[in-house]
């Protein structure tokens, strides 16, 4: 074995860690206020990037984090009994084929370390939620993009003809993150039943309550019949406003891929104010209603306000609006953001998609700011 004390720090270091950590690109952390702060702005700052949803979490939400804070002493219940048994009633899903973790990214990360080695490829939409770039990488495998269809959903054809032999992992969105655009209950049965059986199915749905508000297909119920193995992902954090506790679930197809989730968790994998939280939120689904009702009204009236902008929305589901302006988009969001207001660019690279904002449907006050921002900005650029 080498002596690595005598090279220099930095080799030493690097050594240690595994070859594909080394090539992977430096942890770019989605920037938040701070950021801005840091950068010596002191006015008010707007935050319309990563999906957030505008309002606090229910009265009864926060009662329950305020009495779940008392009994922080004690570790929480790794079965996570409280939501798990909520969802497993009202899915008709065996509660132990229900996992939770931190955030559905967190899940993410683990579906890649249940299935990808060395020699693998994944299946990914292009573009979509960049997790799934990652968990893939980490794990040394290789990434299969496939564009997505001209309606911003998923190509499911396409995305089912790239499958190899050596493909044990396919990721899909409904809606897509960025693009809004959903499956059909078509495209679902499509890719439950054309998916191999050597191949994990994941479909995740993190905004399927902005979905079903719109009369999306429900796509648990759409690939539950599959024989194959199967995950839907799920997320607390974009309808019912808990984002900063980190809580999302995966229901699992069967009781193999829910075990062997569980073997690669943590004991306590979620923390008792979340499921807590998460327990009362579920359990308060007319205030849940509200909120995306609240939102999604809100994106529909500004949707309608860029097209009048001469701009075209894709004609998304989610709580977002992403749009082509024609220009390249990092200049146009970093000059928004100078004003306080922070939007996003498409965070994977992807060609075609550099003229792209993605904004975040905020409160009607917040969007009115946004939107004269961008009317601004966009005449300002124009004259130059
Ligand atoms: C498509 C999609 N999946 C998963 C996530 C992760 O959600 P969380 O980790 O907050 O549960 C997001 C968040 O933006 C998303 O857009």
């Amino acid at each position: 074995m080498t002596d690595t004390t005598k090279q220099s720090p930095t080799a030493s270091h690097r050594q240690v860690i595994r070859d594909v950590v080394n090539t992977m690109a430096p942890f770019a952390s989605p920037p938040v206020e701070q950021d801005l702060r840091e950068q010596g702005f002191d006015g008010p700052i707007l935050r319309l990037h990563l999906n957030e949803c505008p309002y606090p979490p229910s009265p009864k939400v926060v009662e329950a984090i305020r009495e779940a804070a008392a009994g922080v002493n004690r570790y929480p219940d790794s079965w996570w009994r409280g939501p798990a048994n909520i969802l497993a009633e009202r899915l008709d899903v065996p509660r132990h084929r229900i996992v939770f973790g931190n955030g559905s990214d967190q899940l993410l990360n683990a579906l890649g370390d249940l299935t990808l080695e060395d020699g693998h490829s994944a299946i990914v939409p292009e573009p979509s939620f960049h997790r799934y770039n990652l968990a893939t990488e980490m794990q040394g495998a290789e990434l299969i993009k496939v564009p997505l269809n001209p309606q911003g959903a998923n190509d499911v054809e396409a995305m089912l003809a790239a499958i190899r032999p050596n493909t044990p992992l396919i990721f899909t969105a409904s809606p897509n993150n960025p693009t809004g655009g959903m499956l059909t209950g078509q495209e679902l049965h499509r890719l439950a039943d054309g998916v191999p059986d050597s191949c994990l199915l994941v479909l995740d749905e993190a905004y399927h309550e902005f979905a079903q508000r719109e009369d999306g297909p429900d796509g648990l119920a759409a690939i539950r019949h599959r024989e194959g193995p199967w995950v839907v992902l799920r997320t607390l954090s974009k309808a019912y406003g808990l984002a900063g506790l980190r809580i999302g679930y995966a229901i699992c197809g069967s009781d193999e891929i829910a075990e062997g989730l569980n073997k690669l968790r943590q004991a306590f994998q979620v923390n008792a104010i979340a499921l807590a939280a998460a327990e009362a939120a579920l359990g308060d689904m007319e205030y849940g209603r509200w909120l995306v009702e609240q939102v999604a009204a809100e994106r529909d009236r500004v949707m309608a306000e860029m097209r009048g902008m001469g701009l075209s929305p894709l004609p998304s589901v989610g709580n977002f609006i992403t749009a082509d302006v024609g220009r390249p988009a990092a200049p146009l969001v970093g000059a928004i953001a100078r004003r306080g207001i922070m939007i996003g660019t498409i965070r994977t690279p992807t060609p075609g998609y550099d003229t792209y904002i993605r904004l975040t449907v905020g409160t009607r006050e917040e969007m009115d700011a946004l939107l004269l921002a961008l009317a601004e900005e966009l005449a300002a650029q124009a004259e130059q």
